[in-house]
């Protein structure tokens, strides 16, 4: 259990007013989650304390910068539970992740001809990163398909892998059904040791991740929707296959020896990290982890499905609701339309009501073709969320309906 009244005392911008003087639900958490009061003080105390350059300087600032820098690369090693802190490179988002990845493991990895396997329900952050090493390549793209639920279809997935697939890239939780990927579709390319990278945007805040225990090789997360500032991503990969790839970026940081007709690259992490990294945001997103460290992932876990339960059944009741997954597996995310009216109406609807959803396609254009609609509304759960929110919520659509059916 967590004392979700203490925590929301600790998210200064829960006591905003929207529009009409209502108070504001915040439903949008797998969009962007919102900073307890410890991120937003902690990196302006180290904006006026601490700050400098890191990794650069022998002056007091300059170590002690490099300091936190580095102990927040540690926390989130032990946050994900990945064997170095080597294995932990920093980047702007989880976008940037993995257009790092894409394009070093292709260049290192992939021929004519060769395979990549993705599902049909990516972000398209997952989807155009490959698209364009489909294109430099001039190899070829596979996509799993899915059930009504986001569960990935385990004989179609198996069915894809073959002696050409050099890489496999899926979400680990999808940001439409919040459906969480099956443990058995890893096994499948661990037994074929075919490299997977998992797209853990929506699974890093709501579940305890072990990415030596997922079988991953590559684990992307941002740092934003961890109750972490924006402006920070995480890139996890094995260190055995971090140092075969070569350089993304060049730049200050990244080098061992230059002269003026060629360069040498240092080590892991920071042959990954070309320029002045991130570096409130890194002590940022550090402070984050500790916050939800403290709570526990396991009592975010169960908080959050409770939710999500919560608020399924009582939406199933509702005939003009149609939900996109109804598993009881879902986690945190709900997405749903409703009858005649369009998303985008309800989302403003909502919002004269103080409750922030989000509309649209969700950046998984080819799922809502696939889910025959253009768009959906989302709810997304964070810590901070009650099921008496939910009870607005659910008077909120009822009175939408009533509205635009006159
Ligand atoms: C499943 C998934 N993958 C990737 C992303 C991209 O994350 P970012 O925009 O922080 O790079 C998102 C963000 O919404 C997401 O939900």
């Amino acid at each position: 259990m967590i004392n979700t009244s203490k925590i929301r005392k600790d998210f200064p911008i829960l006591d905003k007013k929207i529009l009409n003087q209502k108070d504001l639900i915040y439903f949008d958490t797998a969009a962007s989650a919102q900073k307890p009061e410890l991120v937003i003080s902690e990196m302006d105390n180290f904006y006026r304390q601490n700050y400098s350059n890191v990794s650069r300087g022998i002056h007091t600032l300059s170590v002690e910068s490099t300091f936190a820098f580095e102990e927040a690369r540690v926390k989130v090693q032990k946050f994900i539970n990945a064997s170095s802190e080597k294995e932990i490179i920093f980047t702007k988002s989880a976008t940037e992740s993995i257009n790092l990845i894409a394009q070093t493991f292709a260049e290192k990895n992939i021929n004519e001809g060769d395979e990549i396997v993705l599902t049909t329900m990516e972000h398209h952050s997952n989807l155009i990163p490959w698209f364009l090493v489909r294109d430099k390549y001039k190899c070829t793209i596979k996509f799993a398909d899915i059930d009504k639920n986001g569960h990935i279809d385990k004989e179609h997935f198996a069915s894809l892998l073959n002696d050409k697939t050099k890489i496999v890239a899926i979400t680990h939780l999808s940001n439409v059904f919040g459906t969480e990927t099956n443990s058995e579709i890893l096994k499948l390319c661990n037994d074929r040791n075919i490299p997977v990278l998992l797209d853990g945007c929506q699974s890093a805040a709501h579940l305890d991740i072990d990415v030596q225990k997922l079988g991953c090789d590559f684990y992307v997360f941002s740092g934003h929707k961890l109750y972490g500032p924006s402006g920070i991503g995480i890139l996890y990969g094995k260190e055995e296959i971090l140092e075969q790839l070569p350089p993304y970026q060049g730049g200050g940081g990244m080098i061992a020896d230059v002269t003026l007709d060629s360069a040498t690259f240092t080590g892991l992490p920071a042959k990954y990290e070309a320029g002045t990294p991130p570096i409130v945001e890194a002590f940022g997103l550090g402070v984050a982890i500790d916050y939800v460290t403290e709570i526990g992932m396991n009592n975010i876990n169960n908080h959050e499905t409770e939710l999500t339960k919560t608020a399924l059944n009582e939406m199933m009741d509702l005939d003009f609701v149609e939900i996109y997954g109804t598993s009881s597996d879902k986690n945190s995310i709900i997405s749903f339309n409703l009858e005649n009216i369009h998303s985008h109406e309800v989302a403003s609807f909502l919002d004269v009501e103080g409750v922030a959803i989000r509309a649209g396609h969700h950046c998984c254009q080819p799922l809502m073709k696939k889910l025959n609609v253009n768009s959906t509304s989302r709810m997304s759960f964070g810590i901070y969320n009650t099921a008496d929110e939910i009870k607005v919520f659910i008077n909120a659509i009822k009175k939408c309906r009533d509205f635009f059916k006159k």
